[in-house]
């Protein structure tokens, strides 16, 4: 009998990642399910997208915890009850700490909207922008203590040659859903 993965997602705001990977895992160009969305901002978009897909959500808010290795435990405790082989930070604005990557370091991959090492960090596309960069690009790499610092496992580039992050978004954001798929795909195998 065949395995089907189990995948968390966390993230933070409109979840078009969040929907691209679920749909894909609901119509079966994933071999795997979404057990799990971890959300750290109530009231965000993706949590409703949760919901309509009855996917469980973990929605929390940091400052309701007094450190981040008190949140972190939580989630690790979700994580491991569920069963998770693979976490998938789709728009998670939040650095991962010591207890969530002791537990699941290996197994927690990020979509960053750069050709990294190339403008780590949060703004991505408005520092490339404000840099007069050409080529842009999606990356996807593995989560270590080194922010937007772990191996690359994908990317994707694209020309464009203006001045309008938002411009910039649209055309990455398209790139990012059919690019974190494909790479997930790719790591189940
Ligand atoms: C994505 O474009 C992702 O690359 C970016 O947040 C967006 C979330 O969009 N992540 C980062 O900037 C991480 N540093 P979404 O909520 O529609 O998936």
């Amino acid at each position: 009998m065949e395995t089907v993965k189990k995948l968390a997602v966390f993230a933070s705001g409109t979840g078009s990642n969040f929907e691209a990977i679920a749909d894909a895992c609901a119509d079966g160009r994933l071999d795997a399910g979404v057990v799990l969305m971890v959300c750290d901002k109530p009231g965000a978009p993706v949590i409703g997208k949760a919901e309509a897909r009855g996917i469980p959500c973990f929605v929390f808010s940091p400052k309701e915890y007094p450190s981040k290795a008190a949140f972190e435990t939580e989630i690790v405790s979700l994580l491991d009850a569920a069963g998770v082989d693979l976490v998938c930070l789709a728009g998670y604005m939040r650095i991962v700490g010591d207890v969530l990557l002791k537990a699941y370091e290996g197994r927690i991959i990020n979509i960053h909207p750069s050709l990294l090492p190339a403008f780590k960090g949060a703004h991505a596309v408005e520092q490339a922008v404000a840099y007069g960069v050409k080529v842009y690009g999606i990356s996807i790499h593995w989560v270590n203590s080194d922010l937007d610092g772990g191996r690359i496992i994908a990317q994707r580039a694209f020309e464009y040659d203006g001045n309008d992050p938002a411009e910039v978004h649209r055309i990455g954001q398209k790139i990012e859903h059919a690019l974190y798929v494909e790479t997930i795909a790719k790591l189940l195998k």
